[in-house]
């Protein structure tokens, strides 16, 4: 299929505005590259825009509740510019009911199409232009997995590639699943071939993008699974570290933590989510694993590679947690000493199971468990960085920091953040730094 090359809109500009995980990101990485291949420039000011997007994320409400206000905010400019498309896609749109919102209260919106979808957005557009019309395009599942877009990244020396697409977990609270699809790999030939072409213009990093990455493997007619994968991305000349987001515990086989071990790429971080740390409250959320095997895992990741990164994420105020079940992650958290993790107040997604259960907590509880959550996390994490002081660590130079034009920010082989002095000249290189001083989300240090 053509995705690209319909060069008659020239010189157009255009902006996308992107809410959620990684996914999501690479996913507007890959609508930029159509746009220019359209004859589409990026622009950051949105005054000047012929087209802005909103890739939205549903995972949560209050990151709908942004994307709603965002489009309030652009009636204005919309008055003003009325040949400016809007356009909204992603996991928001692929909900019924976020797309009557969106349909019925922002008449501005021109262009609504789905996560499934992304590569007929020109004939969108296009179907716009000619007819003056709302276009709405979603396609509920795909099967297929269309291989041609490539992505417009906003680095050249680390990349995010997709493994595979969907999710057939259902977790009780999660959205995902209705919003992405069935889960489904991708051919590992077209895998390694996109990371080749990758090295080849000088990227060093790759983040293998899944749902669930344990799990890959499982739609393909041969045996073939992530540890495969891991061992075949090794050998590639040019990357120099591997990642993978997002593991999940019930999948991670002992394949994995041996490629810890055996693999000279793989990067010493294991982000493995732990939701909850009451056996109770994971069975309601259908997470189909206890504490205990949990805790196992970890064991035996630590016995392999002792000085892992292990980082999770943690929802508080699941329907029915009690203060008891609340304690129990509180213990987990200290049992674990995460380096890091992501903390979501638990958020009703119509749709899911668990927006039917009884015992929904109130928002204060909430909040106060929230609190205390943090409270007890940043204390390990600064412990955890505080190990890291006097050592010499190897960094891969990202970018210059945003509040500080002499520094660079960069990150080490397990994924923690470091500042340092330094030339933008070194971007996209590996420098070896050593740390002067611990923060709870960042470290500080010397090139030397
Ligand atoms: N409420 C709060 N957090 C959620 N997550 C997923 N769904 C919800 C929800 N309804 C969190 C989970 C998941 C992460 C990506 O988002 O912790 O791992
Ligand atoms: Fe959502 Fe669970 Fe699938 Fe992760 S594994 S995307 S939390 S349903």
């Amino acid at each position: 299929m053509k995705i690209r090359g319909s060069v008659y809109f020239i010189m157009k500009k255009y902006l996308i505005q992107t809410y959620g995980c990684q996914m999501n990101e690479h996913d507007s990485e890959k609508i930029s590259w159509i746009l220019e291949g359209m004859g589409y420039q990026l622009t950051d000011d949105r005054e000047e825009c012929d087209l802005i997007i909103f890739n939205t994320c549903a995972v949560r409400k209050s990151a709908e509740d942004r994307v709603y206000g965002q489009l309030g905010e652009l009636k204005d400019l919309k008055r003003r510019n009325p040949n400016l498309i809007l356009a909204v896609c992603g996991c928001m749109m692929q909900r019924e009911e976020a797309r009557e919102v969106v349909l019925k209260k922002f008449r501005q919106v021109d262009i609504i199409f789905g996560t499934n979808n992304i590569h007929k957005m020109p004939q969108l557009i296009t179907r716009h232009l000619e007819t003056g019309q709302t276009i709405v395009d979603i396609l509920e599942e795909n099967r297929e997995i269309e291989e041609d877009i490539n992505a417009n990244r906003k680095y050249s020396y680390k990349a995010f590639v997709n493994i595979m697409y969907g999710c057939n977990n259902f977790c009780t609270y999660c959205i995902v699943p209705y919003a992405r699809g069935r889960e489904r790999s991708r051919e590992p030939e077209n895998i390694i071939k996109e990371i080749k072409n990758l090295a080849e213009n000088g990227c060093k990093e790759v983040t293998l993008l899944g749902q669930n990455v344990n799990s890959y493997g499982k739609t393909l007619d041969r045996d073939y699974r992530f540890s495969d994968l891991l061992r075949d991305v090794n050998q590639i000349d040019g990357i120099e570290r591997i990642r993978f987001m997002t593991s999940h515990p019930k999948d991670l086989s002992g394949d994995l933590i041996n490629a810890y071990t055996t693999l000279n790429k793989l990067c010493k971080h294991l982000h493995l989510p732990i939701q909850s740390g009451s056996d109770k409250i994971l069975k309601m959320m259908n997470r189909k694993y206890n504490i205990d095997d949990y805790l196992k895992i970890i064991d035996k990741i630590r016995n392999a590679v002792p000085d892992i990164v292990i980082t999770t994420d943690i929802i508080v105020g699941f329907p029915g947690e009690t203060e008891e079940d609340f304690n129990e992650t509180l213990d987990l958290v200290k049992r674990v000493k995460y380096d890091a993790a992501y903390t979501f107040l638990y958020s009703i997604r119509e749709g899911t199971k668990a927006a039917q259960m009884k015992g929904q907590v109130p928002d204060d509880v909430k909040h106060e468990r929230f609190q205390k959550l943090l409270d007890t996390l940043y204390p390990i994490g600064l412990e955890q960085n505080e190990k890291l002081l006097g050592k010499v660590v190897e960094v891969l130079v990202e970018e210059v920091s945003k509040n500080d034009e002499e520094m660079l920010n960069g990150r080490t082989d397990s994924g923690k953040l470091v500042h340092f002095k330094g030339n933008k000249d070194i971007i996209g290189t590996f420098v070896n730094v050593k740390i002067d001083n611990a923060k709870t989300f960042t470290l500080e240090g010397t090139i030397c």
